[in-house]
């Protein structure tokens, strides 16, 4: 059975732009952890932040990539105890994912545990001059929202660099490459 692709990495480096296309060329169901949360909750990211807190929201994070893990094994379960069951048929029951994760998501321990439990985990890498061209004038995103977004992208790209490289098991670097360039990279290395 293949497993999951989960695309991490900062704010603005294309994960949810190369998840939507991903899914479609290899046609999975597509996970957004930021618009799981924003569903559950029926509010935008920004409120959370602004009316809960950012732990509130992080432990949201967990909460989805625990889901996510409770079904994968629920499916296995299934495939491994139904005489009904027929291989690729089962799959269609819960399917594949590309999941594409928040920026902070890989932050936390059990976190990058989960991540690399629920499959292949890629992580899309990017100067932070390339992030901050892409997300400058954004403001869904509450951690960006300060007097120098450039520098605040360099910190956090600082501070969070060995976690990405951690929980990935593959990095792609997006600076110099197309969304179709990125699929590319990203298929040509799934095994068949
Ligand atoms: C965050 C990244 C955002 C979102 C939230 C916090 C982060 O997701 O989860 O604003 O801490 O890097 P994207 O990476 O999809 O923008």
């Amino acid at each position: 059975m293949k497993s999951n692709i989960i695309l991490i990495g900062y704010m603005g480096c294309g994960k949810s732009t190369v998840g939507r296309k991903l899914a479609e060329k290899l046609q999975l169901s597509l996970l957004d952890t930021d618009v799981w949360i924003e569903e559950k909750e029926g509010t935008t990211i920004s409120k959370i932040f602004a009316e809960k807190g950012e732990n509130y929201f992080r432990d949201l994070e967990t909460e989805c990539l625990r889901e996510l893990l409770k079904e994968q094994e629920l499916e296995i379960d299934f495939m491994s105890n139904t005489d009904m069951c027929a291989g690729e048929k089962c799959l269609n029951k819960y399917g594949r994912y590309v999941i594409s994760v928040g920026g902070g998501l890989p932050v936390r321990e059990e976190n990058r545990k989960l991540l690399r439990q629920l499959g292949r985990v890629i992580y899309l890498k990017a100067r932070p001059d390339t992030i901050y061209e892409r997300i400058k004038g954004d403001t869904t995103r509450p951690l960006l929202q300060t007097e120098n977004p450039l520098q605040r992208i360099k910190e956090m790209m600082i501070s969070r660099e060995e976690k990405y490289q951690e929980a990935s098991h593959e990095v792609i670097n997006v600076d110099e490459k197309n969304i179709s360039e990125i699929i590319e990279a990203i298929t040509g290395r799934e095994k068949v």
